[in-house]
């Protein structure tokens, strides 16, 4: 251990210490920084039967900072453990961030890479795309999820292909037909977005394979790309920067979203399907998915949203900011790809009511209603007095209506998805966030909230509603 790791370990523990971590917005059921920041989920694995999540932390700047993995692990992705920083920024290559990345496991071990960030000292001489910066791959294994090894360099710029930029990052790596593949998100000098397919024989040792890109430019930077099959479907995710035009014109200044790959996309043969975004809410970037030991697609997105002007986290004044969505698994009904929050949740309800039309509630932060059975597309609900969530003129929306003090949304305003119509709607609220899935999780809208009571209604002539207090 080098005297940079001693004292790293020892301010983050002195931060974590000085952190109350039973303020009004904590959440009882996603993950949040124990201080400071959070980003992307990292290293999302089960090893044994245990769930281990990473992410991305900023424990001494609550508006993020120079990165480390934090670590929790759990049984069922409900009760969650802190387990300290694996992983401090302590060596020339990643002396930056120890940036986003995956585990891989295989005979029972976990293998962790991700992308180490440099930047250089701040100089005009640089812009920090083509100079100024490297984005080095790196290993680390692990025999039981808990103790890691020493970092080993495996990539550097130089092993990446010469027409992209320095923006190389976030390393997935699977395994298929008995070979190692490995995508990364870039950038090329031509500022076009891209995933990087990198191959190897033995984790170790990696040599370029192929290149993914758009018939058409979509966005400048691809980051926390993200390859797997479920039901049948193959699916590219990618969170992209830069994405202009009408469509995107009243969205979030990033699009988290995929490709459904029709084809091999290892051999090339292959078409992408239009891009389809996982969550139409404010907050929600880098998603990453594992498989489960009992073969379910989870993923977890950032609840939260980067370079963003428009609104922002009243949780900076108790020292920290954002969190994770609830995990999620990802499934195929009627071909269409849909979420749902994991199943391990259903324990965790108290039935509170079941009733018909409408329903008004207070007193409850925690919870998920569910109303099934729409009729002619009448839904709508109002949380905390001020965010309505309403089907209207065949567009699904969430409408912040707190313009004048801006308590509740920190400067959210509208998000909406053209939907054809409603038959369902499911909410998933917890101290600070909402989560609500449309259409059996057709559509998801994900925001971070900051009510100031605990009033609910919901307004749904004819439909079917229930309404659990989730216990935590
Ligand atoms: C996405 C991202 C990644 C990077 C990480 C740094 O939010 O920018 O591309 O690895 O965050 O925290």
């Amino acid at each position: 251990m080098t005297a940079l790791t001693k004292d790293l370990i020892k301010l983050t523990a002195g931060a974590e210490k000085s952190s109350s971590r039973d303020d009004r917005f904590r959440q009882k059921l996603h993950l949040m920084p124990p201080v400071g920041w959070l980003n992307d989920p990292n290293g999302l694995c089960q090893l044994d039967g245990v769930y281990h999540a990473f992410f991305q932390y900023s424990p001494f700047h609550v508006e993020g900072g120079v990165k480390m993995w934090g670590h929790y692990t759990s049984r069922d992705m409900i009760d969650w453990e802190y387990q300290g920083v694996p992983l401090y920024p302590d060596q020339p290559f990643d002396c930056s961030g120890v940036y986003s990345g995956c585990a891989f496991i295989e005979g029972g071990e976990m293998y962790l890479y991700y992308t180490g960030n440099v930047k250089l000292e701040d100089s005009d001489d640089y812009d920090y795309i083509n100079s100024g910066r490297e984005s080095n791959t790196v290993l680390v294994t692990s025999a039981d999820g808990m103790h890691f090894g020493h970092k080993k360099l495996i990539m550097r710029n130089s092993d990446y292909p010469s027409d992209l930029t320095l923006h190389v990052r976030d390393p997935k790596v699977w395994k298929e037909n008995g070979t190692y593949y490995m995508l990364q998100g870039a950038r090329t000098k031509a500022d076009i977005g891209q995933a990087v397919i990198f191959r190897s024989e033995d984790k170790i040792h990696w040599t370029i394979h192929s290149r993914v890109e758009t018939a058409e430019k979509f966005g400048y930077m691809w980051e926390c790309p993200d390859y797997f099959e479920v039901d049948g479907k193959k699916i590219l995710s990618a969170s992209v920067q830069g994405l202009t035009g009408e469509e995107w014109k009243d969205r979030n200044v990033y699009q988290s979203g995929y490709f459904e790959v029709k084809g091999d996309i290892l051999s090339g043969e292959y078409s992408l399907s239009d891009y389809r975004l996982w969550d139409y809410g404010f907050d929600y970037y880098a998603p990453q998915s594992f498989e489960t030991e009992d073969g379910r697609r989870i993923q977890i997105g950032w609840m939260g949203m980067p370079d963003c002007k428009e609104y922002t986290n009243r949780t900076i004044e108790d020292g920290w900011q954002h969190c994770f969505t609830f995990p999620r698994e990802v499934f195929v009904k009627d071909g269409v790809i849909r979420q749902r929050p994991i199943r391990e949740l259903d324990k965790n309800k108290k039935l509170v009511k079941e009733t018909k039309n409408c329903l008004e509630v207070q007193g409850c932060a925690v919870y998920e209603a569910h109303i099934c059975h729409i009729r002619q597309n009448q839904f709508r609900a109002v949380l905390a007095e001020d965010l309505t969530v309403e089907y209207k003129d065949n567009k699904f929306a969430l409408v912040f209506t707190d313009e004048r003090n801006k308590k509740i949304s920190c400067g959210r305003n509208i998000r909406c998805a053209d939907i054809d119509c409603v038959e369902d709607v499911r909410i998933l609220a917890d101290k600070s966030s909402v989560e609500i899935f449309v259409n059996d999780g057709a559509y998801v809208f994900s925001t971070r909230y900051y009510p100031e009571n605990e009033r609910m209604v919901i307004e749904a002539e004819g439909a079917e509603i229930t309404y659990c207090e989730l216990r935590v």
